[in-house]
């Protein structure tokens, strides 16, 4: 049967990657695409690649307005922070949809940390202890069924897969992590500004959210401190490089007592030797392995007579960082194969 699916905000980058990989699922069916700024415009106006590719029944974007009381199995939300919670609100309340949510709307369990890194209040509190942080590969269980999945962040996507088991394991410290990483500039949506701008973004690279100050570290400490069963801290530095995509992340952290190398191979290995979608390396990974897929690969490496591990891991940051892993929790939360349509 087929699964019929909206999609909020379809007019954005995220929102573009996702028609294209749901046109290739053998179950999805489309029902409506929405836009608030061009509702009735052609899709295939705004993106030519899909000219003749749509039913003429979706092919024209609606107002959330108009699709606000449909029922769609899933609705994917593809909408900034803040407004995307408000818009999904309806479809949670309906009884019968799933919403998978690509904003960081849902994905903070904290309220107060939530208020902190996007510098306003939460708009519906009530509704943080019912999302399921969409982590495919490591919270797959926690999906599985779920009506309200928050799907992560790009940059905590990249640097969650290798760290997560390591720290749950108890192989590296979880004090003293530094991430260091650098994503390509769709990463920033579709809308130019005078940072994404090509006379300013090409030819150039740029550090920004420096160390404390970028939003997705709240995450990537929640889902951290849940790892080791405490809260820690870490510093993040993300960096935007004069590319369309991909995210390389740069991990430092000390080994805990009596650990190396060998044992984070191990971990890593026991984590992810059946997965769909990650790929543990022998060599350092470039963000062109990844590209256009649904893939992340990781290094990890510790250097001669230290007592540090360095992990290299990289994604598409529209693929897995975003739509890709939205469509592999929509598969995970039915009961689908969690690669259909995807691999
Ligand atoms: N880009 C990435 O790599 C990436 C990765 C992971 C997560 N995300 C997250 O996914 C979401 C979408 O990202 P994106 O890159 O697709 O963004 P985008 O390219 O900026 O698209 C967002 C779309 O939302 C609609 N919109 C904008 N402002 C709105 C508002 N105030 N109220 C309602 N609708 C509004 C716009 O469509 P209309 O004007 O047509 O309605 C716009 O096309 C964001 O929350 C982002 O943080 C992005």
């Amino acid at each position: 049967m087929d699964i019929e699916i909206g999609i909020l905000g379809a007019t954005g980058f995220t929102g573009c990657e996702l028609v294209g990989l749901l046109l290739r699922h053998p179950r999805a069916k489309i029902a409506w695409l929405s836009s608030e700024s061009q509702p009735g415009t052609a899709y295939g106006k705004v993106y030519p690649q899909f000219l003749g590719r749509l039913s003429p029944a979706v092919e024209k974007m609606r107002s959330f307005e108009d699709v606000k009381n449909t029922r769609p199995d899933v609705v994917f939300s593809c909408l900034p922070h803040g407004a995307s919670a408000e818009c999904a609100a309806p479809f949670l309340a309906n009884g019968k949809t799933i919403v998978i949510d690509l904003s960081a709307d849902f994905r903070l369990k904290d309220a107060k940390a939530y208020a902190e890194a996007y510098a306003h209040t939460h708009p519906l509190p009530h509704l943080l202890p019912e999302s399921r942080y969409g982590l495919s590969e490591v919270h797959a269980a926690a999906i599985k069924g779920a009506k309200l999945i928050a799907n992560p962040g790009c940059y905590p996507t990249s640097a969650l897969l290798p760290l997560f088991p390591l720290i749950r394991d108890g192989i590296v410290s979880p004090d003293g992590i530094i991430i260091d990483s650098k994503s390509g500039v769709s990463g920033a949506g579709k809308k130019a500004t005078e940072t994404t701008h090509y006379v300013n973004a090409n030819e150039s690279v740029m550090a920004y959210g420096v160390g404390d100050k970028h939003r997705h570290r709240w995450e990537i400490i929640e889902q951290l401190s849940l790892a080791a069963g405490r809260k820690l801290d870490l510093l993040f530095t993300a960096h935007l490089i004069p590319m369309e995509r991909g995210i390389l992340s740069t991990i430092y952290c000390d080994f805990a007592a009596g650990m190396d190398g060998a044992a984070a191979d191990a971990c890593l290995k026991k984590q992810y030797a059946d997965s769909d979608f990650v790929r543990l390396r022998e060599d350092f990974p470039r963000t062109g392995d990844v590209k256009h897929t649904n893939f992340c690969h990781i290094k990890s490496y510790q250097p001669a007579g230290s007592r540090k591990l360095i992990i290299v891991s990289v994604i598409d940051n529209m693929v897995k960082g975003a739509s890709g892993q939205a469509l592999q929790n929509m598969n995970i939360a039915l009961g689908l194969p969690a690669a259909l349509g995807l691999a």
